[in-house]
């Protein structure tokens, strides 16, 4: 009987413990194990089951609170023959990212690779920036207010992953991620600073209103790099936040 008591105390002690005391990811996260024969299926419904908090993130996980999803600075410098862009956001925030329609994912575990596909119905952002653009269409510099309203965003992301060791155990990092982005509909306003009549904003609006898809042919590709980088750093970061043995039991 002593036995089976200490036998009991040392398996508690040395096995059940320090798998709960450890564990990095909240008990509320579904975990989706490798064997998971839809496990594609299982994650969707993982992260469906998460929607309700992601507004606030998962700190554990280091899941950024996503609805308002807030970046407070960002440098973008591009000099190319077509675009030459210098330009310093600030306070960027962003309203609506939870509503996320999840379109396709498809995993490949052997490869750590990942395609997913989604939707965003409805984004608005504002930030506040200082831009100095020279684009064959004209250039613009200033400072002030951005604000947007962009409807029916497709955001296909294809990346994979490596495994490495820290402190000898074993962690997935981001190794690749591609983005591709697709705005529906927009409509953006800004309120320059220093425009005491209000002409500079009516015509920065105008000549976007005119030129809407030229602007964003020459933008999405600096804003799929950009989101390409954020979501390189915020993966990592989540990643980081647990064992790979803990992320994706067998
Ligand atoms: C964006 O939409 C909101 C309402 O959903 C509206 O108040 C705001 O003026 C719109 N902004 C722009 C730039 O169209």
């Amino acid at each position: 009987m002593a036995v089976r008591l200490a036998a009991a105390v040392l398996i508690v002690v040395t096995v059940v413990l320090p798998g709960v005391l450890c564990r990095k990811i909240p008990s509320y996260v579904k975990l989706c194990k490798k064997s998971d024969p839809d496990f594609d299926a299982c994650v969707i419904s993982s992260v469906e089951a998460l929607r309700p908090r992601l507004n606030k993130g998962i700190p554990k996980m280091n899941v950024p609170p996503a609805d308002p999803f807030v970046l407070p600075a960002l440098e973008v410098n591009r000099d190319r023959d077509a675009i030459k862009l210098r330009a310093h956001l600030q306070n960027i925030v962003a309203h609506g990212g939870t509503g996320f329609v999840i379109n396709r994912l498809k995993t490949d575990l052997d490869k750590l690779a990942v395609e997913l596909s989604i939707t965003l119905p409805h984004i608005r952002a504002t930030a506040e920036y200082d831009v100095d653009c020279r684009i064959l269409l004209g250039n613009f510099k200033g400072q002030g207010v951005f604000m947007g309203n962009f409807t029916d965003v497709k955001v296909d992301v294809k990346g994979d992953g490596k495994v490495v060791k820290r402190n000898g155990e074993e962690y997935l990092e981001v190794n690749n991620v591609k983005t591709k982005i697709r705005v529906g509909d927009s409509s953006v306003k800004i309120n320059a600073k220093d425009d005491r009549n209000g002409r500079l904003s009516e015509s920065a609006l105008q000549f976007y209103n005119q030129n809407k898809k030229e602007v964003l042919n020459i933008v999405l590709p600096i804003v799929q790099e950009t989101a390409e980088e954020v979501i390189t750093q915020i993966g990592n970061n989540i990643l980081g936040s647990a064992p790979l043995s803990e992320l994706l039991p067998a």
